[in-house]
């Protein structure tokens, strides 16, 4: 506490010995605070140090360093032994003044995104992805209820338990090597990619792998074709990498591979979806796989492969991934465990051809090192030890299931107005709408029935057969049935609002 003379002097300075603080940061402490809230006014004069120090009964040594730190920081003003005053112009005031037209000059080009961050800002994200829990017929979302949690848990614990000190050191970028090789085991037997593990890194994520591939073989301004509907997120690594995206059209066997080379026949890379086109489910024929895999060859351009739900496949065997098809190590495959496990796991791998290897090694360098030890040595046991295959034939069987459900219920409750397109496989069907209902003012009506759908026109840049993406793997019985229901009621509420407004109409004329 601090007392004022009648002349506005300090007289008094309220110290207390038993605070941590010592007696000159006390001293100061008060000083700043009367300065700050104007009781000592700016310009007026204060004590002297010899006063200072009769008043508080303190050393005059405590007041000098008191003043010294005060005339340093610019609140005081005045040479030892002279008359001190506070000064005109204080330290937190000139901080929070008005900055002067040039400095806000400087402030709104620090604060102006690169243009790299203007072009990721102006892409879509699906933000609904983590806004709440996952609901009919959210896509995207595996079934994580059916996780063996508690075989995760044990594995953990043991590794935990058992973690030495080289396991907790920073390790080699390519990832966990026993992880390498039963991923390498894995992939030659469910999906035919010929690769030695010294090939496979463990990326955080196939959209990861996409982002190193584009580090490693892209040029600002190269030119990279997308399939047309295609994966959106695939545009942030590309446009990051500064490429210029040439869509393709995709048909009823996938990548159209002649207007890819008659659109952009120097491409360098060629982002495809081949088992299960996201988003319109389509295989990519043989034809078109040997088509494509000639291209690169001809423009000496590569593939990246992204294989993300190959392992659901209903109606008979997975098909072989295109990266055993190719002859000439054209192929960047990439996979995720977001599907067949969980999305929050962020683990996936890529099979780098060899001659991309050493290139991926500093790319991944350099980006964030490599991924985290505990999940991979985890990963490493639950497939080692049988949980992995197990985990994928459990959702496999419940998914079809679910997909035969969402099929028959559609049948019965949406005929004639939302049509489900025929599949064995995946985490998704596509549904066409009549041609003449605008996909938004859907996406409006389910949405007040408490519905996620996707828009196919979210997948493109052009016009396209109204349509939308439902997702049915994490989405449990009861919520499919409930949410066929409540489809078929937006499409009642349309109709309703659409009959209205004829008859507004009518009354009007
Ligand atoms: C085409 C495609 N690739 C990859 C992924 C998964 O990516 P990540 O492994 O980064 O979670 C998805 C998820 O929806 C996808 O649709």
């Amino acid at each position: 506490m601090i007392r004022r003379a009648s002349s506005g002097r300090i007289v008094q300075v309220h110290l207390d010995g038993r605070l941590a603080a010592p007696l000159h940061r006390q001293v100061y402490d008060g000083l700043r605070a009367l300065i700050l809230d104007g009781t000592l006014r700016r310009g007026a004069s204060v004590s002297s140090t010899r006063e200072m120090a009769h008043e508080l009964n303190v050393s005059r040594s405590t007041v000098i360093l008191a003043y010294k730190q005060l005339r340093d920081e610019g609140y005081l003003l005045g040479r030892m032994g002279s008359a001190t005053r506070v000064c005109s112009t204080l330290p937190d005031l000139a901080l929070r003044a008005q900055p002067a037209p040039s400095q806000r000059k400087a402030d709104a080009h620090r604060a102006a995104p690169s243009t790299r961050a203007r072009k990721l800002l102006a892409l879509p994200r699906r933000m609904n992805l983590i806004d709440h829990a996952p609901r009919a017929f959210r896509a995207a979302v595996p079934a994580v209820d059916m996780l063996p949690v508690d075989a995760w848990g044990r594995l953990l614990a043991r590794r935990w338990r058992r973690a030495s000190a080289r396991a907790l050191a920073y390790s080699d970028p390519f990832g966990y090597l026993p992880l390498r090789t039963a991923i390498a085991d894995y992939l030659a037997t469910a999906r035919g990619v010929v690769c030695e593990p010294a090939q496979v890194m463990i990326v955080n994520g196939a959209l990861e792998a996409l982002d190193l591939a584009c580090r490693v073989v892209l040029d600002p301004g190269d030119v990279a074709w997308l399939e047309d509907p295609g994966y959106f997120a695939a545009h942030g690594p590309l446009t990051a990498a500064g490429a210029r995206i040439v869509r393709v059209r995709v048909d009823a066997h996938g990548i159209d591979v002649a207007q890819g080379r008659q659109l952009a026949p120097h491409a360098r890379l060629a982002f495809v979806t081949p088992t299960r086109q996201q988003p319109l489910g389509v295989t990519l024929s043989l034809e078109r796989r040997l088509a494509l895999i000639e291209w690169a060859r001809s423009a000496g351009a590569w593939i990246f492969e992204d294989d993300y739900d190959g392992e659901f496949r209903y109606g008979g065997r997975p098909l072989s991934s295109l990266q055993g098809l190719d002859p000439d190590g054209s192929v960047i495959y990439a996979g995720t465990f977001s599907k067949v496990l969980f999305p929050a796991l962020r683990l996936g791998y890529v099979v780098v051809p060899p001659a991309l290897v050493d290139a991926f090694g500093a790319a991944r360098y350099f980006l964030d090192f490599s991924s985290s030890y505990l999940e991979q040595a985890v990963l490493t046991d639950f497939i080692t030890e049988g949980h992995f295959e197990r985990h994928i034939r459990r959702t496999r069987a419940v998914y079809a299931e679910r997909q035969a459900l969402l099929y028959a219920l559609a049948r019965k409750q949406l005929a004639g107005r939302l049509s489900l397109q025929e599949s064995d496989a995946g985490m998704t069907v596509v549904g066409w709408l009549p041609p003449s209902m605008s996909e938004f003012d859907f996406a409006r009506a389910t949405h007040a029935r408490g519905v996620d759908v996707e828009l196919l026109s979210s997948f493109t840049g052009r016009p396209i057969a109204p349509g939308v993406v439902l997702g049915f793997a994490g989405i449990r019985d009861w919520e499919i049935r409930e949410g066929v229901t409540n489809l078929s009621r937006a499409f009642d509420d349309l109709e309703r609002g659409t009959r209205l407004a004829a008859k507004g109409g009518a009354r009007r004329s």
